[in-house]
Formats: C-alpha cells, structure tokens, sequence
C-alpha cells in the first residue's frame, strides 16, 4: 500500500476544497478571527500603562475588551457558519470518492479499511479545516503580540517565549504518537463495532438466541474494546508526562521574569498581565497545533491518499466499451491473486467466452469461480494476462461505462429495502419507474410469485413492510439481475442457490433462449442445469482444466464427466 501524500500538499488540496465551498464566508472569518486577536493581545499594555498614565489606560481597558467581544462573536458565527457550509461538501466528496473507487479492493483489505474508517469518521472535521486554520493563526499572533510587548520591556523577557518551545514540540510528537496507538487498534475497533451490530440488529437474532452466544458476544465486545483503549491510554498517559514537564519548564521561567522585575512596577505589570497570558496564548497554540496535528493534517493526508487511489484506477482506464459483442471475451493467460496475499486463485486461464453465448463455470467451493466472475465485472484487475472485449483490453476501458453494460444476480446479494419495484429497478436506474421493464424481469426471473405487488415495500422494520424469505430476496436479486435490456455481459454466480432445482431448470431455459449478442456467465453446482451451457468450463485448484460442451466434455471422460454422472446417480437421472 502506498504512503499517505506529505502533509503540507494534502493540506493545500482540503483547503481548496474547503474554498469552494463559500470563498466570502472564509474571507470574513478569516479577516475576523486574526483581528480579534490583537485588542486581547494589547490588553497587557494597557494594564503596564496604570503605573504611568492612568486616563489613558482606563480608555484602553474600557475598549479593548469590547472590541475584541465583538469580532470574536462576528468571528465565530462566520466560522460556523462555514463550517456547516464545509461539512456538507467535505462529506458528499468522501462519500463519493468511496463509492467511485473501482475495484472492491478497500473493502476487503484490512489495511485500507483502517485508512478510511479513520478518515469516515472524521470526515466532519475537516469541515473545520479553516476554522483551526484560523483559530490557530490568531493563537500565533497573539503570542507574537504578547512576546514584542514583553521584549519591548526587556529584550531577555523574550527567552519566556522560547520556554514555550518544549511544549509546542511535545505536542507534535504527542499527537503522532496517539495516532500510530489509535491505527493499531482499528481493528480492534471494527471488531467491537461488528459484535454490537451482531447483538443488536435483527438478522443474526435468531441464530444468537438459538446458540445462546449473547453472553459470549458481550464479552468479546468488552475485550475487543479493552484491546483498542489499553494502547491508546498507555500512549496518553506517556504523552501527558511529556507535557507536565516542558509546561513545568515554561512555569519556572515565568516565575524567574517575576522576580528579575520586582523592583520597576510598570514592568511587574506587563510581565504579570503579558506574562500570565502568555501561558494561555501558549496552550492555545499548543492546543491548536495538537489538534492540527492529529485531526486534520492526518485526514486530509488521508483524503489526499483517496483522492489519489481513485484517481489511480481509472487514470488509463478512459474508452467506451463497445455498443455491441461481435466476438466475444476473451481471457488472455489470465492470472489473479488477492491483494496482500500468497496464493495464486486463478492460474494462467485462457479462454474465449463467445458473442451470444452461455457459459457455465463449475469447480468446487474456492476453485475461484466468483473471482473469476469479479474480474470479467471489472471489481479487480488481472495480476497477469489480460481480459479483452472484442479485442480491446478490459483495462483500459472507463469501469463506470463497462458496468453500465453488465448485469449480474450474486449468491451473496443484496437485500435492498425499497418497494419490490425499486429494489429490482435498481438493475437499471434509467428504467426505475418502468413498469413494463419491472414486469419483464420480474417474469424472466420467474419472482412472480415473490413480489405479487411493485409498490409493496420490503423489509419488516419499515411501515407496512412485509419480510421475504431467503429464496424468495434471491429471486428480487435475479429480478435486478435481469433489469438491463441487453447488456454485453450478464454474470449469474450461483444466482439460484437458495432455489429449488426446478425453478433453476426452468430458469435456465428461459434465459439460455433469450438469444441477446452478450456472454452469459452462469455459476452453478447443478451440472443437470449447466448441460445445457454452449460451453462448459471447469475450474480446480485455481487452473481451468477442462472446456467444451457436456457432449465434448462427457466424451472426453475426465473430471466434468465423472461429477456429471455422481449427480446424475443422487437425483437418479442417467448421464448423457
Ligand atoms: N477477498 C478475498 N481476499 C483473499 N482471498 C479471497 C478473497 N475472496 C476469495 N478468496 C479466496 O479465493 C479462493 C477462490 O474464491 P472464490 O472465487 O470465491 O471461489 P468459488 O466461487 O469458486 O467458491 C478461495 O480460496 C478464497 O478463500
Ligand atoms: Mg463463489
């Protein structure tokens, strides 16, 4: 996995973003937030001016006060403003940029999804990116302010101020090292998140009460949260003695100014006024660094890292898919492991899978037939070899316009909670709202009886939802599946799994006679279904390693063969 970008780059790309979301806001919050810096700084000057010129600091101290009340409060409700403005275009480009990452890779790699958890759930802050930004600037030029005034009385009353060095310094290293705690424990932390999920929605309830493992869920929930904190504290605690000493540092200077002052009063004064405020303008700044250290420096490094890994994916990936197959798909040695891992799980495959063809792919459970069905979808790309489409390379074809032209019904789908209507429609968003489109899927897939009525909703948690079984959520899938009117591939990985072996025949022949110019995919460990396919492929041990028809492949006698006659005997038919 790459490196996340440098900081001071990811920086400038999140305030661009940030930017666009209301320029006049950031001018006024800005313009407001340093100002209202100065007044608070010079009420140390007006409080060192009651030794010498009373009127004049009276004036000062009535002034200063309200001026600088009136631009912070000008100054925080711009800011806030500008933030809520910021959240919601900081969150949408997140989502976003999510969801568009082609492949499937940062939803299964363990590693990415750290990455993007830490920055899903700090999404919001970098809303607050200008905010900090600014909030941070006024910090630094009260100190600035603070520091000249005490210089200006004596040029060594300046070595307070590098007093204050050590803690700003801790600082830093305290929010890096909180970090590096908080990253070690992500997945401690999606465990946790996972078993709350387990004890506390609907779908797994029944299993859980079956097996009696609520006891047992809560304790590992305790454990996998002790797990994620104990790090964390330790790095806290450690950080916090860091700090406890370097504020020491800066008391015992403070305290040495005092005392080297004690004789001139206007002087006692500003160092008392300056001086105290000097501690608080420090731990502002230091709070300030601290949290842009920890919360935003590290996510928009982190959003930069999206921003390009998505990027990435498409960079030479800008032709159109073909408007129609006139050959086919071919497999070109492929070859694919699995991100992060050892094992080859599909090995040097070639094939030709022909323009208005079926195909059937069987192998037993891991021989890597929904892999292979991933990479023709375009979810990973080939580790070796190529996929061409017609002759053009898969890779370099836009994965939005390929998907647009591939449809597919999954063994583990979706159960999306719409109306029945719109949970098929989704196979083709164009053609929600169709019915004569719905209603035609709805017969191809034989789900009839399953969703009687389009406008019911789906799912009991919802007003008037009804809850389908198992079988009957497949059949919405494979409704879904069937929705594209004539894609160039149509992938069906064990679509009919939780069906009974009838309605997978009948099933069969319907779509086998559809007779569109695309490939059809079929996944299925029913070998009396998948005689029927135009070519049969039968993957194990990640090599395809026999293809034909069931004609050719039952003449040739090998493996196909032999499977084809052990079920052929189960539901007592006789082989070919
Ligand atoms: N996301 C993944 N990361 C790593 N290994 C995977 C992943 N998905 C599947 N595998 C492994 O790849 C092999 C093939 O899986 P799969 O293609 O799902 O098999 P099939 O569909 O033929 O049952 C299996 O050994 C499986 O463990
Ligand atoms: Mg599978």
């Amino acid at each position: 996995m790459t490196d996340l970008p440098g900081w001071l780059p990811s920086l400038l790309r999140s305030l661009r973003l940030g930017y666009r979301a209301s320029p006049t806001l950031i001018a006024v919050a800005f313009v407001t937030t340093i100002a209202a810096a100065v007044p608070d700084a010079l009420l140390a000057l007006a409080f060192s001016l009651l030794a010498t010129n009373i009127a004049l600091a009276a004036a000062l101290l009535a002034v200063l006060p309200i001026g600088s009340w009136l631009l912070a409060t000008v100054s925080a409700r711009a800011n806030r403003r500008f933030a809520d403005r910021a959240a919601i275009v900081m969150e949408e480009h997140v989502a976003r940029l999510q969801s568009t990452v082609t492949t499937m890779e940062h939803h299964e790699r363990p590693e990415i999804m750290d990455r993007i958890s830490v920055l899903r759930d700090h999404a919001d802050a970098l809303s607050e990116l200008y905010q900090q930004l600014f909030a941070a600037l006024g910090a630094l030029a009260r100190l600035a302010i603070t520091v000249g005034l005490l210089m200006s009385a004596n040029p060594w009353f300046g070595l307070l101020g590098v007093a204050a060095v050590p803690a700003v310094l801790v600082s830093t290293l305290r929010a890096n090292a909180e970090r590096r705690a908080e990253e070690a424990g992500a997945q401690h932390d999606r465990l946790a998140k996972h078993l709350f999920e387990l004890g506390t929605t609907p779908s797994p309830a029944k299993e859980i009460r079956v097996f009696g493992v609520q006891n047992k869920i809560v304790t590992l929930r305790r454990e996998a949260w002790r797990e994620r904190h104990r790090p964390l504290a330790r790095a806290r605690w450690q950080t916090a003695g860091w700090q406890a000493a370097a504020h020491a540092l800066f008391g015992l200077a403070f305290l040495a100014a005092i005392a080297s002052a004690v004789h001139q009063p206007p002087t006692l004064l500003l160092v008392l006024a300056a001086g105290g405020r000097l501690a608080q303008y420090v731990a502002n700044t230091v709070q300030q660094t601290h949290f842009f250290r920890t919360i935003w420096l590290d996510v928009s490094r982190r959003l930069a890292w999206l921003e390009d890994y998505a990027a990435a994916q498409t960079r030479n990936a800008d032709r159109e898919p073909p408007q129609r197959l006139d050959h086919g798909i071919h497999l070109e040695h492929v070859t694919f492991r699995y991100p992060g891992t050892e094992r080859n799980v599909l090995d040097d495959v070639t094939v030709t899978l022909d323009a208005g063809t079926t195909v059937a792919v069987v192998g037993e459970n891991g021989a890597g037939k929904s892999t292979l069905v991933k990479l023709l979808c375009r979810l990973y790309e080939p580790t070796a070899g190529r996929i061409l489409v017609d002759g053009v390379d898969l890779a370099t074809i836009d994965p939005a316009r390929w998907r647009e032209r591939v449809s597919g019904a999954f063994q583990d789908f979706f159960p999306f909670e719409y109306t029945a209507g719109e949970s098929i429609g989704v196979g083709d968003l164009p053609r929600i709202g169709d019915p004569v489109a719905l209603r035609t899927a709805v017969a191809r897939a034989g789900a009839g009886d399953a969703v009687p009525d389009l406008a019911r909703q789906l799912g009991v948690t919802w007003e008037n939802g009804v809850d389908l079984s198992h079988g009957q959520w497949q059949k919405v899938a494979l409704a879904r599946g069937f929705m594209r009117p004539d894609p160039l591939l149509l992938v069906l990985d064990e679509p009919t799994s939780a069906l009974d072996a009838a309605t997978e025949d009948a099933l069969f022949e319907r779509y086998a006679d559809a007779g569109g110019r695309g490939v059809t995919v079929l996944v299925s460990h029913r070998l009396a279904t998948v005689r029927l396919a135009d070519l049969i492929l039968v993957l194990d041990g990640s090599r395809l390693v026999e293809q034909g028809s069931h004609a050719e492949l039952m003449a040739a006698d090998g493996r196909y063969a032999r499977l084809y006659r052990i079920q052929a005997r189960a539901y007592g038919r006789t082989g070919s």
